[in-house]
């Protein structure tokens, strides 16, 4: 089961990406979240398998994980390059799929841990009748990072941990820095995602160890 901070790499600066990642495994962040985007499901085109192959052997290195969250359409197609390429979770979105149980399935049947995500407008019922490993409430909406985090997510948060039980981990992402990452954890959040707030920073390194000290207190 994933657990603690993960660092967005939507953030960082790709023409110094492995640097990046060093810096925030080195902090201890004990997984890094890979954001995919296809121009459809979400407006922009960010990365793809490629990225994730490009990080694997570091951050395995570390003991770390790579989270990866596909706000793409049909994810069913892509599931088998993502595990390939070196994917220890792959987040796919309520939203995005007819196919969602079979997906989960697919994401499992490869060997990675399964994650559905939830968009703020999506009831926290949508989890009812499936069972992935990780539920992922969005906490702005997809696409484009450095966005305020969504309030009345804390209520949501609190109703999906009582939909999923104990033993799912629950992940924010969207908004997280400190401040909301320690009101997450207090509603029932265990992996929280941040991208501004790590590589935004003047120190990542320092933000990482801040952040988490919210969630561990
Ligand atoms: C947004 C992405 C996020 C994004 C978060 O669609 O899913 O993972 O990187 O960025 P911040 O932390 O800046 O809100
Ligand atoms: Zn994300």
């Amino acid at each position: 089961m994933l657990k603690g901070l993960a660092p967005s790499i939507l953030a960082a600066d790709f023409g110094r990406l492995s640097d990046q990642v060093q810096l925030v495994l080195d902090a201890g962040a004990p997984v890094i979240h890979v954001d995919v985007m296809d121009g459809h499901f979400v407006p922009p085109i960010t990365m793809g398998p490629l990225a994730v192959d490009a990080i694997k052997a570091q951050v395995e290195a570390a003991g770390a994980k790579i989270d990866v969250h596909l706000m793409i359409e049909r994810p069913e197609r892509q599931i088998e390059a993502f595990a390939k390429a070196g994917a220890d979770s792959i987040t796919i979105h309520a939203e995005s799929t007819p196919h969602l149980h079979y997906t989960l399935q697919a994401i499992n049947d490869a060997g990675c841990l399964s994650g559905l995500a939830l968009n703020p407008g999506t009831p926290a019922e949508a989890v009812s009748e499936l069972a992935p490993d990780m539920v992922l409430c969005m906490t702005v909406n997809p696409g484009w990072g450095g966005q305020r985090f969504l309030e009345h997510s804390l209520s949501k948060l609190v109703r999906l941990r009582t939909l999923i039980g104990p033993g799912t981990a629950l992940e924010v992402d969207g908004g997280i820095d400190a401040e909301t990452a320690a009101k997450c954890a207090a509603a029932g959040a265990t992996v929280f995602v941040a991208g501004t707030a790590v590589f935004g920073a003047q120190d990542p390194a320092a933000a990482v160890q801040t952040i988490t000290t919210a969630i561990t207190r």
